[in-house]
């Protein structure tokens, strides 16, 4: 063993012993620390599943900027959620892109979404308006 290794070894002796020593005095919030997830709306995470499940973000982008894979080449191009209110057909408030789920945007790729019911497309509006602002 040369010189260097004992020091080494030594050093850790000591630590330990100073570990073993102060257990008595850990401060207790260190044991009992607890990570509060982020406060996320529930409406708002069920609108993000339902956005994905549906293909939505296909066309209109993950973060609804328009941006899709399956949108690039459409005419007109998928709404852009960002985009001022004045450039919305039916409007960015939740009337209108109720309205808009409801009904599509006709002779455009932007279908109506009937089938997913009056209680998802209301959680999808809510979505909708969420990425809008966000
Ligand atoms: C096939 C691609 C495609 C998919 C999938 C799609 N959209 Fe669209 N969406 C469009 C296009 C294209 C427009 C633009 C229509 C226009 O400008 O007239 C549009 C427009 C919109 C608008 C804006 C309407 C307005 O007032 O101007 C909203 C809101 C919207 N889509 C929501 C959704 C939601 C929510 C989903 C999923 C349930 C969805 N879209 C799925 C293509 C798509």
């Amino acid at each position: 063993m040369n010189f260097q290794k004992s020091i080494v070894s030594l050093s850790v002796l000591v630590f330990s012993f100073a570990m073993i020593a102060c257990g008595g005095d850990k401060p207790t919030e260190t044991t009992t620390t607890e990570v509060a997830a982020p406060a996320v709306d529930p409406e708002i995470a069920r609108g993000e599943e339902l956005y994905l499940q549906n293909a939505c973000a296909s066309c209109h982008g993950e973060k609804g900027l328009g941006d899709g894979e399956a949108g690039k080449f459409l005419k007109p191009l998928p709404r852009n959620y960002k985009s001022p209110a004045n450039e919305w057909k039916n409007g960015n408030t939740l009337a209108g892109i109720t309205k808009t789920l409801k009904e599509g945007i006709k002779n455009t790729p932007m279908v109506a979404y009937t089938h997913l019911g009056d209680e998802n497309i209301a959680i999808l509006a809510k979505y909708v308006e969420h990425l809008s602002k966000n």
